[in-house]
């Protein structure tokens, strides 16, 4: 298993450039299926879970061609054939490595009148449930059961638009409700709808394919089903959670980087909480500069989007770890996403946790350790603490870090990051 070798220390500098985001390119794939037509994506980032959603859709028919250009590193166009989808089940083996899996299920059912997708898996980050999904699509008419660790659902007769009043806010839920909403009889009206940019992403290319959506970015989006999707080229939105994470690298190494292509209005809340930790973040053309001077401690707490994302909780956590003073860090999205911290106090964080809060009081420097990550996001907060650390660092099992962050050693040593990939 591949290593990440790390000497902390060297503040970064220079440019970094931001890629597609994955979480809207794995949504947007998903939407292929909705159409007899050919769907092009380009700005798709080269990470592990866009070949794996690649091979999903693969095993349903659906011809998927990547159009990968020359030179390191430039995003590739992804062209994807709805028309030859001729199957309908999404089996264990591909779902359970990757949660946004579960998003085939609303445009399955709402082209094909049918699906049978295994339960998901993806990152071990809480009990992560799917009963919004189901309970939304069965009020759009569905019929649907649980068998064999798979949801197996019919729409003998097609979906019926509905109004559906989400209890709390689920991204993926609204996704899927989105995109099964697009071919319904009627108007769908979700209430309570997640606001994430990357709903607002997959609306606009929805709506390029032919789909009637009004209100994606607010809590409540109204869509009129239409009888058919065409095809329709999209570019997929930079990743704001990719943007976050650098931002808090080169403010923990106390550098002076541009994110190049960052779009800052997408980030919500967390820029004004790195600047309450004294992160300086200036707007430029091209995107975002980041600088750092003295860092102080700062509460945090992951809500829906505009709130600080949990996507973005670990990293803010691997910083917070080297500010003077202390911080609280509060996470309501997942019950299960401190796995970190174990990791981070083995560098010399000094951290508490009391049930979904952690009190970090801040050190003046971490040291370098062997550390294991966890999950994608854990991963990413141990690469920060290792380049803020002094000495050395080993980041053991980074294959998590390959399905969300692309070539991010090489990105880093471009700024001046004293680190390596060990092949093991
Ligand atoms: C969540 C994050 C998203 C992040 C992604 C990957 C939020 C609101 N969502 O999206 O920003 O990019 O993880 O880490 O921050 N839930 C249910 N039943 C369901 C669906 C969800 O109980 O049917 C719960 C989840 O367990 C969780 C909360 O609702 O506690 C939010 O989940 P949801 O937004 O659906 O998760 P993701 O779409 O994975």
């Amino acid at each position: 298993m591949d290593k990440i070798r790390i000497i902390g220390g060297t503040p970064l500098k220079g440019n970094i450039r931001i890629g597609g985001a994955k979480n809207s390119a794995l949504k947007l794939m998903c939407a292929s299926i909705l159409t007899d037509g050919v769907l092009t994506l380009t700005n798709v980032p080269r990470l592990a879970d866009i070949r794996t959603t690649a091979q999903l859709l693969e095993s349903l028919g659906i011809e998927v061609a990547f159009e990968t250009p020359d030179g390191d590193g430039a995003p590739q166009r992804l062209v994807m054939n709805g028309g030859t989808l001729n199957n309908t089940v999404a089996e264990y083996d591909i779902v359970r490595k990757m949660r946004a899996g579960v998003l085939v299920l609303g445009p399955l059912l709402a082209k094909h009148g049918k699906a049978r997708v295994s339960l998901p898996g993806g990152c071990a980050i809480g009990t992560r449930p799917v009963d919004l999904h189901l309970k939304g699509l069965q009020l759009l008419g569905a019929e649907i059961e649980l068998d064999g660790g798979y949801i197996v659902a019919v729409a003998p007769n097609g979906l019926t638009g509905a109004e559906v009043t989400f209890p709390f806010v689920s991204v993926g839920a609204t996704e899927n409700l989105m995109m099964a909403a697009t071919l319904a009889k009627g108007t769908t009206r979700l209430i309570n709808a997640a606001r994430e940019p990357e709903i607002v992403d997959l609306a606009e290319c929805l709506k390029a394919m032919g789909a009637r959506i009004q209100g994606a970015g607010s809590d409540t989006i109204e869509i009129q089903g239409v009888e058919s999707l065409n095809g329709a080229e999209h570019a997929v939105m930079p990743d704001r959670i990719e943007t976050g994470t650098y931002a808090m690298a080169v403010a923990a190494t106390r550098g002076d980087a541009t994110l190049i292509g960052a779009r800052p209005d997408t980030l919500g809340a967390a820029i004004a909480s790195m600047e309450a930790a004294g992160v300086i973040v200036d707007r430029v053309p091209d995107g975002m500069r980041i600088r750092c001077g003295a860092l102080v401690g700062t509460d945090v707490m992951t809500e829906p989007y505009p709130g600080f994302p949990t996507d973005l909780q670990a990293q803010m956590m691997a910083l917070l770890s080297t500010a003077q003073g202390a911080s609280m860090v509060t996470e309501t999205i997942f019950e299960n996403r401190f796995m970190h911290v174990p990791e981070l106090s083995r560098m010399g964080a000094s951290i508490n946790l009391h049930g979904r809060s952690a009190m970090v009081r801040g050190v003046h420097r971490l040291t370098g350790a062997q550390v294991m990550a966890t999950d994608l996001r854990a991963s990413v907060a141990l690469v920060i603490a290792g380049l803020a650390a002094q000495g050395e660092t080993i980041v053991n099992r980074i294959y998590h870090l390959d399905r969300g962050y692309e070539r991010l050693d090489v990105k880093l040593a471009a700024c001046g990051a004293q680190i390596e990939r060990i092949a093991g």
